[in-house]
């Protein structure tokens, strides 16, 4: 009972209402509102035992998730698999991306449709729509290049949800040489995990030490967006001038190392309002630029590249108010099932070493 009541706290607070000040109104009740709430009128002659009735549940807020990396050493453990049912709990609108859902870099078809299927798999279990993003794991080579316009479609779109603009933009278009042995080490981290959890996880952390690794993972590239792109989304954005918000996702934090191309890309979006979102780094990174926010998600399963605070598997949780988005962060680790926690599901928890025989001094 406890562990449910923390849950239902903790999605209150996700979902805003814990941040509403006391007794101080904000917006307009709404007529679902004031038709679905009534009470006994005589038990409360005086003072009431709630704040307000402003309820959050008008028709035109949504909230909607965002999903960072599982390619770039997809967890063992199996975190992109849990990311699903957890999403499936919280039952946002849908669910955004950032790119990288298969470790890629591999000329060997069979491999690559293995590791296709594989994740397919895993996401038929999310009961939202899925939008992906192209990832550098995704379309390194001509053959995965291929795979992903068999099985995803076009490298870059939009859609409008509400009256919210959502643009996916490819950072991915232009080839880029492949990193020395990354092909091989791939294939070997891909053996390892079918062989041993431990020794994957061994590799993975050694791995991501190395300069290659370093240089493949660790930043952001200096991504020259084709001109055909930047056109298309400026024609994107033109034709979509009555939205109230813009969201665009991508994979690499172009804004970290900025191109011209991606320059001509931010100047193109000023005078809205937007935020941008991306991954690629595995690490949680937040910039106010112009004013507007520019969000690198970490990761959902990818193996850590840095130190820091930004080490964590998360998902992003969007409500799109009225007055623009509120933004959370959930660790993946902070959500759990109703019937309480499982062990299973993150393989530890960080706590648990100190609370002795039968969980003894544990609160
Ligand atoms: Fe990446």
């Amino acid at each position: 009972m406890r562990y449910a009541a923390l849950l239902v706290a903790a999605i209150f607070l996700l979902a805003g209402c814990g941040t509403a000040p006391q007794g101080a109104p904000q917006g307009t009740t709404s007529e679902a509102a004031a038709d679905d709430f009534s009470y006994d009128e005589a038990q409360f002659p005086g003072a009431k035992p709630w704040t307000h009735e402003n309820f959050k549940d008008d028709p035109d807020e949504f909230q909607f998730a965002v999903l960072g990396d599982r390619g770039g050493g997809a967890s063992p453990l199996g975190v992109y698999e849990h990311a699903m049912q957890q999403l499936n709990w919280l039952q946002p609108a849908f669910v955004m991306s950032v790119g990288d859902f298969v470790e890629g870099y591999t000329t060997v078809q069979e491999e690559m449709d293995e590791q296709w299927e594989e994740f397919e798999e895993i996401i038929a279990e999310l009961q939202p729509p899925f939008f992906h993003v192209r990832g550098n794991h995704d379309i390194n080579l001509p053959l995965t290049r291929q795979a992903w316009t068999d099985r995803r479609g076009p490298q870059y779109y939009y859609f409008r949800y509400k009256d919210v603009l959502f643009v996916v933009l490819d950072t991915e278009d232009a080839e880029r040489p492949m990193p020395e042995n990354m092909e091989e080490d791939i294939a070997t981290y891909n053996r390892l995990k079918k062989e041993s959890q431990e020794a994957a996880m061994a590799f993975i952390i050694e791995w991501m030490q190395t300069p290659e690794a370093q240089e493949a993972f660790g930043h952001a590239a200096r991504v020259d967006f084709p001109r055909e792109q930047i056109d298309w989304f400026k024609q994107v954005l033109a034709d979509n001038e009555d939205v109230r918000w813009t969201f665009v996702f991508l994979h690499e934090p172009v804004w970290d190392n900025p191109s011209d191309a991606f320059t001509e890309i931010d100047e193109a979006i000023q005078g809205r309002d937007y935020t941008f979102f991306a991954g690629h780094t595995h690490y949680y990174d937040y910039d106010l630029l112009n004013g507007q926010e520019y969000i690198t998600v970490a990761s959902a399963g990818a193996a850590f590249v840095h130190d820091g605070p930004g080490n964590v598997d998360m998902l992003t949780l969007v409500t799109m108010t009225n007055d623009g988005p509120e933004i959370a962060g959930v660790a993946l680790k902070g959500l759990f099932d109703r019937k309480g926690l499982d062990p299973e599901m993150f393989g530890s928890y960080d706590r648990a070493p100190q609370l002795g025989p039968e969980g003894e001094g544990g609160h």
